[in-house]
């Protein structure tokens, strides 16, 4: 029988990666534009680090993570948590007040698989640590619209506010009591909710809920004055950096360590799974992990959606993989001197290729065409005895004798100049 991979679970195949490590490339371009560094933790954490960051009552929690239970530990199911671990085990605001940190790495949630939505996913993921004041929020939500316009994409930005726990607790229990005289009409999982999560009802997606909370109270109107100060703030700083956006006041978030300013980038273009990142300020949160009273704000994109949607919004042409030179050695005697040539071109920088099958010329040189070869360098027992061989043109099917005397370094070296030359001029 064969054995294949774990349903959610995806190879990234190598038609593909060219696409994530031009993504990546570019966000770790953009991140350290903005003076983020790189911080990579390990994909295992103390199942409690998430129970207590994440939340107990949270989709998360209760039903998606990997979790080994026996040893305690868990598959982290995002970034945030682990590098909120790690900054207080490692005291990094000591050495640095404000810490702004960027991972890259797969993640793992035990959700129902489909398009956009898998077991392990990957996530950029983007914090910065220290830092309370409004614009930073709007320096942060400008530099993932940074990023997804670099990438050519077109996504909107929803943005809210969470309030703190001066302004929600009064808030909730507004909301509860309003659900509760509504809990007929409420589907099963929100009629749970109004007890464990009521904050979640506000996103159903079921028609009937949605009905419901159109007429709910709104923390945007209930927030305590530094709240709607902030907010007020962030707004102003957006709007100043020219970034539109869309207020969403039903937006909640699935995890419950946000506070205040929370954002979401959205599309149509991915079916149910809409949003291409998101993120918010988490102010308690390092202090309710045993760290300083520190606040925090960070953002997550998933790096399949980014993928899905540059497939998608196809304005994004890759280019594909390329060899500089390809050698064809027409013969098994040849093999050893093409074979310290190309070994030499490599160490030389070049994207060299063999192939040592000794197949015919017009087979080699139809694999020179597949590996999107700029040249071959054609090397036929005759021409061998005569010390040449031909270099073609693999653009404009021009042809040359390249003679081969010196050393495979020294033959190397001439041919790249040659190259090199007629590239440029062709
Ligand atoms: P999140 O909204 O759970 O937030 O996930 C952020 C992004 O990860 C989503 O917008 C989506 O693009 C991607 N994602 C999530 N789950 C899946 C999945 N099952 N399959 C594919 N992609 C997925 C967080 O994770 C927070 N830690 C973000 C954050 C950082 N907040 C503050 N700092």
């Amino acid at each position: 029988m064969k054995i294949q991979a774990i349903n959610g679970f995806k190879d990234i195949l190598p038609e593909a990666v060219g696409r994530w490590q031009s993504i990546e490339q570019r966000a770790r371009d953009i991140f350290e534009r903005f003076g983020f560094q790189e911080i990579r933790m390990p994909i295992l954490e103390k199942t409690e680090l998430f129970v207590r960051s994440i939340g107990e009552a949270t989709d998360v929690v209760e039903k998606e993570m990997y979790t080994f239970a026996d040893k305690g530990i868990t598959m982290r199911p995002e970034a945030t948590a682990s590098i909120m671990r790690a900054f207080i085990e490692h005291g990094l605001h000591v050495q640095q007040p404000v810490q702004r940190l960027y991972t890259i790495g797969p993640m793992f949630r035990h959700e129902r698989p489909q398009k956009g939505r898998l077991r392990q996913f990957h996530q950029l993921d983007a914090e910065i640590i220290g830092a309370a004041e409004p614009r930073v929020d709007a320096e942060l939500i400008a530099m993932g619209r940074m990023l997804l316009d670099e990438l050519g994409l077109t996504v909107s930005l929803e943005l809210n506010s969470l309030g703190c726990p001066v302004c929600r607790p009064p808030f909730k229990e507004r909301l509860v009591a309003f659900l509760e005289q509504r809990r007929e009409v409420l589907c099963d999982d929100c009629q749970r909710r109004t007890r464990t999560n009521p904050l979640r009802v506000l996103d159903c997606k079921k028609p009937s809920c949605r009905a419901v909370v159109q007429e709910a109270p709104s923390l945007l109107e209930t927030l305590c004055p530094d709240c709607d100060r902030h907010f007020l703030e962030v707004r102003t700083a957006l709007e100043e950096l020219r970034i539109p956006f869309r207020i969403n006041r039903f937006m909640v978030r699935g995890l419950d360590y946000y506070t205040r300013t929370t954002f979401e980038f959205l599309t149509t273009d991915l079916g149910a799974q809409a949003a291409v990142g998101a993120g918010g300020r988490y102010d308690g949160l390092i202090e309710q992990l045993g760290g300083p009273p520190l606040s925090g704000i960070g953002f997550a994109m998933g790096l399949e959606r980014l993928v899905l949607l540059m497939e998608q919004q196809a304005n994004n042409s890759l280019a594909a993989p390329s060899t500089d030179l390809f050698v064809a050695a027409l013969g098994t005697a040849l093999l050893a001197p093409c074979g310290q040539l190309v070994h030499a071109l490599r160490q030389q920088g070049a994207k060299a290729a063999i192939d040592y099958s000794g197949r015919s010329l017009k087979a080699q040189l139809k694999q020179a065409g597949r590996s999107n070869a700029r040249f071959t360098l054609i090397v036929g027992e005759d021409e061998w005895a005569r010390g040449e061989a031909i270099l073609r043109d693999m653009r404009t099917q021009e042809q040359r004798t390249f003679t081969l005397n010196g050393s495979p370094e020294e033959q190397a070296r001439r041919l790249l100049a040659l190259v090199g030359t007629a590239a440029t001029s062709g």
